[in-house]
């Protein structure tokens, strides 16, 4: 009887040696404040469904988080801030083996090493999701590489609307990052973060708890391990977005309509050039016929100029023959020579015509071959507009789609205020803990220096797709 208790407590006891856990205070307790001396992480969260997890890569934990498998999105990760690093992305996605069997071992790993896998989220639920698999432990806060790379747990991920991870929640990690630098790094305190999500009323792919709320908070301890300054931010969804949705999808009508009326002028401007370019043609036809016409002319010429010349050959002759008749002869046939030479003027003037006519249809011709080049690049354009077009449109949907979802507002805040609010917000979501109250370093970490709640003017949400992250959306016609 003696023997088998022993048995019994052995059991759970040495499943807390891995990174599935029972209590961070003993397995993990590096990556939570230690205010007044006492290890401190946040409170309230009890019942089988939340798992403890010392996140392992390499055999080294690099943060905690608390899990939530019924949800299957974190409640919270928490670390250590001791400046920023520049770690890479790594592009190995794991997930948590012993969530599904505890006898597997302590390293997070892939998917694929993990059988049957029901208690956390899988990329697949990601996957066409039109969410950001966003973290909580940061990669950019990442005291090392491998701590990067274990960031990339799906344990450490909820999601993200796009636009919102890679603008207003961005920016707090920047700022956060600045403001530890500053008040607690560079000063010789060491900063502890929690970051966290707050579960929504709706599911991802039927399966993933899609968060309405991300908060972050941390503690600056001194080597007295005084609590010196503390401060917390959060992201909620705005009230305010629908009636923004509709002006701004008044606004995109009228883009669209802008769109349109560039296309039909791009399209008359073609018509423009299409008639210009048969006015060209039918010139060029009338230069070939006077052209044409020279050439007839010139071989009539040539054929009066080779009579000339057979003509003053018989003279000739008849100069020899007849001496009597020279004078005579001597007159006219300086009439013929005059008339010659009119006549070889007569033929240079047709030569000197025919190049100019050759060097004007030549001019048509050039006139006419940069009429078809800018035919074409008028067509060009027209094709970009017309790709244009439907890149906008596209991306209008694409912006529908995610906007339908999102507009996330941040707020700073003080740790107190936001435990108490997050108090409220959690109790609607985990009911089932009698006295339910939530605190984020044991109800320590408090400090007079924090501000009150204020709502932070963002930097404008700069995207990859730069300001056209910030166009309406087209709604579906039911
Ligand atoms: C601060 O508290 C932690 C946790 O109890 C302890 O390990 C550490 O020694 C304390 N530091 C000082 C300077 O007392
Ligand atoms: C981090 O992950 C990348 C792959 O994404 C890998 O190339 C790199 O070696 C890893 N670094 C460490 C320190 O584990
Ligand atoms: C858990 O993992 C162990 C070791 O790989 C394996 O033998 C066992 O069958 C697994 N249990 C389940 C329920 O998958
Ligand atoms: C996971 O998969 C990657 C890529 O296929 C591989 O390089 C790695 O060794 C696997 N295991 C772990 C623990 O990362
Ligand atoms: C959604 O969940 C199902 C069931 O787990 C899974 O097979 C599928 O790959 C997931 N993803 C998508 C996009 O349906």
């Amino acid at each position: 009887m003696k023997l088998l208790s022993v048995v019994l407590l052995l059991l759970p006891l040495s499943l807390c040696l891995a990174e599935v856990v029972n209590d961070f205070t003993q397995s993990c307790p590096g990556f939570f404040a230690t205010p007044n001396d006492v290890v401190s992480p946040p409170t309230g969260f009890t019942g089988d469904r939340f798992k403890r997890i010392c996140q392992t890569l390499n055999d080294k934990a690099e943060f905690a988080t608390l899990y939530d498998t019924t949800y299957r999105i974190p409640v919270y990760s928490a670390y250590r801030f001791t400046g920023l690093k520049k770690c890479k992305r790594s592009k190995n996605w794991y997930i948590e083996p012993q969530l599904e069997n505890g006898t597997l071992g302590p390293n997070m790993d892939n998917e694929s090493a993990v059988g049957n896998i029901v208690n956390q989220a899988k990329n697949g639920d990601y996957k066409k999701s039109g969410y950001d698999r966003g973290h909580l432990a940061p990669v950019f806060h990442a005291t090392s590489q491998n701590c990067a790379n274990a960031t990339f747990t799906l344990t450490n991920i909820a999601p993200q609307i796009h636009l919102f991870n890679s603008g207003k929640w961005n920016m707090i990690e920047k700022e956060m990052a600045n403001v530890l630098n500053k008040d607690c790094i560079n000063v010789g305190l060491r900063a502890f973060v929690v970051t966290g999500v707050v579960p929504g009323n709706n599911k991802m792919n039927n399966s993933v708890q899609i968060p309405s709320h991300f908060w972050t908070a941390f503690c600056c301890l001194d080597n007295n391990n005084k609590t010196i300054r503390s401060s917390a931010y959060y992201g909620k969804k705005d009230d305010s977005v629908k009636e923004k949705d509709e002006s701004e999808k008044e606004k995109d009508e009228s883009e669209k309509e802008k769109d349109e009326s560039v296309k039909e002028k791009d399209e008359s401007e073609k018509e423009k050039d299409e008639s210009e370019k048969e006015k060209d043609d039918s010139e060029k036809e009338k230069d070939e016929s006077e052209k044409e016409k020279d050439e007839s002319e010139k071989e009539k010429d040539e054929s009066v100029n080779e009579k000339d010349e057979s003509e003053k050959e018989k003279d000739e002759s008849e100069k020899e023959k007849d001496d009597s008749e020279k004078e005579k002869d001597e007159s006219e046939k300086e009439k013929d020579d005059s008339e010659k030479e009119k006549d070889d003027s007569e033929k240079e003037k047709d030569e000197s015509e025919k190049e100019k006519d050759e060097s004007e249809k030549e001019k048509d011709e050039s006139v006419n071959e940069k009429d078809e080049s800018e035919k074409e690049k008028d067509d060009s354009e027209k094709d970009k507009d017309e790709s244009e077009k439907e890149k906008d449109d596209s991306e209008k949907e694409k912006d529908d789609s995610e906007k339908e979802k999102d507009e996330f507002v941040v707020y700073q805040w003080n740790v107190k205020n936001m435990e108490t609010e997050l108090t409220q917000l959690y109790k609607i979501h985990v009911n089932n803990i009698p006295d339910f109250r939530f605190t984020l370093f044991a109800g320590e970490c408090y400090t007079e220096t924090e501000p009150m709640e204020k709502q932070i003017v963002e930097k404008p949400a700069k995207d990859k797709k730069g300001t056209k992250a910030c166009k309406p959306k087209k709604r579906q016609k039911l």
